[in-house]
């Protein structure tokens, strides 16, 4: 039987910016899911990529004296070595300035020209470039961008308009048969009434901007960036060029957002595929937004924080780990230095690296690195007891996208099983040779829960997943999660490979 499919996106990300822990979180979440879900023996197909087009993009590359493919092709190489450098695992990584993508935009609005939900008109407004966002219609005039607070252009100009007002009974309908359709739930009530407030058509093209997709049938205009952007989550999976993959993939399982974005993936995007016919995705789900050490991230403050200085100081998996795990997924929160070092000494240093690295010594010291038999009797035990339900806690936390909550339930584990060697005490075994089975019971125990959190930190950490993996002397898993997790799985007589501790401790 072939595996069920699992499409999981991230936003498409700006080429004027260089990654930054903002958009590196929506990205680790991304990873971790589509991590999880390969676990679980899902086919994952997990997409993230760059958005290149639009005035932002081109005036950023001027600013440099570049032309925009090439301030493109600068940042795309360093998004590349973040991705790499914090073990993403994505399948495809889409460029819009691609030929598979732009082919799509083209024909997409072929198509909405051909079905009447494209129409020639007159825009007049402001526009925020920053946001690449047109402003609510106002009788007043709006200098400054409501989201950003940068200054708006004026914009008066022929244009195409998208017929959003023909979808906003069928955007309302969504809302109301799938109220999960927006996660978490608290974001659904705004969008709802801003759709039920009406919905004006949709400036779709621009005659002003040069750096953007032609329209097949009228060149003077190009798309809007944020729709050709938002066509990558169909173009990247073979939209009317490879009908059976698109079949496959679509509708995505889930995509992943900041909440800044939430209109365009939540009302403008599913009007756009209700107008092809086509499924909206089955679930968005917007994140909150960091602040560092109390304040808003901005370059005039100079105080982004990006992957690679906090990786060059904790490992790529720390990071991965803090961001996931200081924060329920949904709020916003704040990127506290003193947080991270806290929690890296506290947590991985401490709780989780301190208990592996324990357990291995102790396998050398007294059982020459052989993972001893527990004997049949002893094969159960107090810490596969406290194992037997973890399967199920974590997988309800995944489902719901809820990674603190699941790192919560794997770190309950982590203690439990600390208290478990203080209780059995093996160095006072050791001594007594009438102690040597129950020594080795202990041991193996001890062995079996490293085993135990190598699989489940795997989604949040794969590198020290690996790494204990490979100390413990075992190869790649290939069951599926529920399977791995069974108590007894760790084969005695194995010979393990004692390592460097997997976190270091910091000096405060
Ligand atoms: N190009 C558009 C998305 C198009 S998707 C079809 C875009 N790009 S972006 O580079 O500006 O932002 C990408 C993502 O990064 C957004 O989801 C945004 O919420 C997220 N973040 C940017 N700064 C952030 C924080 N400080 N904190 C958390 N996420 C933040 O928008």
């Amino acid at each position: 039987m072939s595996k069920p499919g699992f499409y999981v996106t991230t936003p498409i990300y700006y080429v004027t910016d260089s990654p930054h822990i903002g958009n590196s979180y929506t990205t680790i979440a991304a990873d971790a899911l589509a991590r999880y879900k390969r676990q679980c023996g899902y086919d994952v197909l997990f997409l993230t990529g760059t958005d290149e087009h639009g005035l932002k993009v081109q005036r950023a590359a001027q600013a440099e004296g570049l032309a925009p493919r090439e301030l493109a092709d600068r940042v795309v190489a360093a998004y590349h070595d973040a991705w790499k450098r914090l073990e993403i695992s994505h399948d495809d990584f889409i460029r819009t300035t691609e030929a598979r993508h732009e082919r799509v935009v083209q024909l997409i609005f072929q198509r909405w020209r051909d079905s009447g939900d494209l129409y020639p008109g007159e825009y007049k407004g402001w526009y925020c470039v920053s946001c690449e966002s047109f402003l609510k219609e106002s009788d007043e005039p709006q200098p400054k961008c409501p989201d950003c607070g940068r200054p708006t252009e004026w914009n008066s100009e022929a244009s195409y308009f998208f017929r959003l007002s023909r979808y906003q009974e069928r955007l309302l309908k969504l809302y109301e048969e799938r109220p999960d359709f927006v996660r978490p739930a608290g974001r659904m009530n705004e969008l709802r009434s801003r759709v039920a407030a009406g919905l004006r058509d949709l400036s779709a093209t621009r005659t002003t901007l040069d750096w953007a997709v032609p329209l097949p049938f009228d060149p003077a205009h190009r798309a809007y960036v944020w729709i050709d952007a938002l066509i990558n989550y169909v173009s990247a999976v073979g939209y009317s060029t490879d009908e059976e993959t698109f079949r496959r993939r679509w509708p995505a399982d889930v995509q992943l957002i900041g909440k800044d974005i939430l209109w365009f993936h939540a009302a403008i995007w599913p009007a756009m595929l209700m107008a092809l016919g086509l499924e909206p995705p089955k679930g968005v789900f917007a994140h909150g937004w960091w602040t560092h050490n109390g304040e808003k991230m901005s370059k005039s403050k100079n105080n982004f924080v990006t992957p690679g200085e906090v990786a060059d100081v904790y490992g790529a998996d720390a990071l991965r780990y803090f961001l996931l795990r200081e924060l329920p997924f949904g709020l916003d929160g704040d990127f506290r230095d003193s947080a991270m070092l806290q929690r890296y000494n506290a947590e991985l240093a401490g709780d989780l690296g301190n208990f592996v690295f324990r357990t291995l010594s102790m396998m050398d010291r007294y059982f020459q690195g052989v993972v001893p038999d527990p004997g049949p009797a002893q094969r159960d035990g107090a810490l596969a007891e406290a194992a037997a339900s973890l399967f199920q806690d974590v997988d309800a936390c995944m489902a719901e996208l809820q990674f603190s909550r699941a790192l919560e339930r794997i770190w309950e584990f982590v203690r439990r099983a600390n208290q478990y060697v203080e209780e059995r005490k093996p160095w006072s075994q050791a001594k007594d040779p009438a102690q040597r089975a129950a020594l080795g019971a202990t041991l193996y125990h001890l062995a079996e829960a490293s085993r135990i959190l190598g699989l489940l930190i795997e989604p949040t950490m794969p590198a020290s997943a690996l790494a204990i993996r490979q100390q413990l002397g075992i190869e790649e898993e290939r069951r599926t999660l529920a399977e791995a997790l069974t108590w007894g799985g760790l084969k005695p007589g194995t010979k393990i490979r004692r390592g460097q501790p997997l976190f270091p401790k910091k000096e405060t």
